[in-house]
């Protein structure tokens, strides 16, 4: 791992130790809601805290932004980092496992360096641009299949702006038709790392956010997919939409989303 991993990993670390001591004792955490199904818990601002400490301890010329804390740092700076310190709350404040840690690295407004770590599994991945993906020092490739009606296809359901429930629904359907199933873990960070390393052949989400999706989408096109919004364009990491698979499946799931978008 290059410098700037090796700091990730360890503000990354620290953090998912904190983490999984404080999931013993789930009763304790003190719970707020942001709004109406979006939580914030003691432990996401601990586990940013850690973060965003480690991250500047070593790096106090770059900016940060960060979910529950927001833009921290100079906004023009040369390297952002773009960091959720929990993706999956929901997951972690019911005992569930499937939660992470996502951290990206972007250089004058390019990804550059990606980390998501999964605690509980103890999964590390990471990707650096132009350098291929890892998963505990072993390459990843996203899966080889081209089949949409025999893919697995991971997605998350809008639960917090509810206004596109509608046209989801209607695109899961579709999509439950034609693939041979869906998954909705409840880490949009995991999802990806999942297309990543072909465990999914394809995710898709409404709705996200930069943290949500910076870290697992860099590690999706390094590991050889692809990552696109909705009609197939690259504002994804603005507009939150975003589709992520290998290249076969990626073109079929567009295909399935066109008529469903169309204005
Ligand atoms: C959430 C997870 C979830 C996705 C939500 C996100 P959080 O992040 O990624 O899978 O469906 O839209 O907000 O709130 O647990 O960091
Ligand atoms: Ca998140
Ligand atoms: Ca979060």
């Amino acid at each position: 791992m290059n410098p700037i991993l090796t700091t990730a990993w360890k503000a990354a670390r620290k953090a998912g130790q904190m983490m999984h001591r404080a999931s013993s004792n789930l009763n304790n955490i003190k719970i707020d809601n942001k709004a109406a199904n979006d939580f914030v818990s003691d432990v996401d601002r601990e586990a940013e805290r850690i973060i965003v400490s480690t991250i500047q301890e070593v790096y106090p010329q770059h900016a940060i932004l960060s979910e529950e804390a927001g833009h921290l740092g100079n906004i023009h700076a040369e390297y952002q980092w773009i960091i959720d310190p929990l993706d999956g709350t929901t997951n972690y404040l019911h005992g569930h496992k499937q939660y992470a840690i996502s951290m990206a690295l972007l250089h004058k407004g390019t990804l550059a360096e990606a980390l998501v770590y999964a605690p509980e599994h103890n999964d590390l991945y990471v990707a650096s641009r132009g350098q291929g993906a890892l998963l505990n020092d072993k390459r990843i490739r996203v899966s080889g299949r081209i089949d949409l009606l025999r893919s697995l296809i991971a997605t998350g359901f809008p639960v917090v702006d509810q206004s596109m429930m509608n046209t989801y629904l209607a695109i899961l359907k579709d999509v439950l038709a034609k693939t041979a199933g869906a998954r909705r873990e409840g880490s949009a960070a995991l999802d990806l790392c999942n297309v990543a390393c072909g465990r999914v052949d394809g995710f898709f989400e409404f709705n996200l956010k930069p943290w949500d999706v910076a870290g697992g989408a860099l590690i999706v096109q390094e590991a050889g997919g692809i990552v696109t919004d909705m009609q197939g364009e690259q504002a994804w990491l603005d507009s939150g939409d975003i589709v992520a698979a290998n290249p076969k499946i990626l073109a079929q799931l567009l295909q399935i989303f066109a008529p469903h978008l169309a204005v």
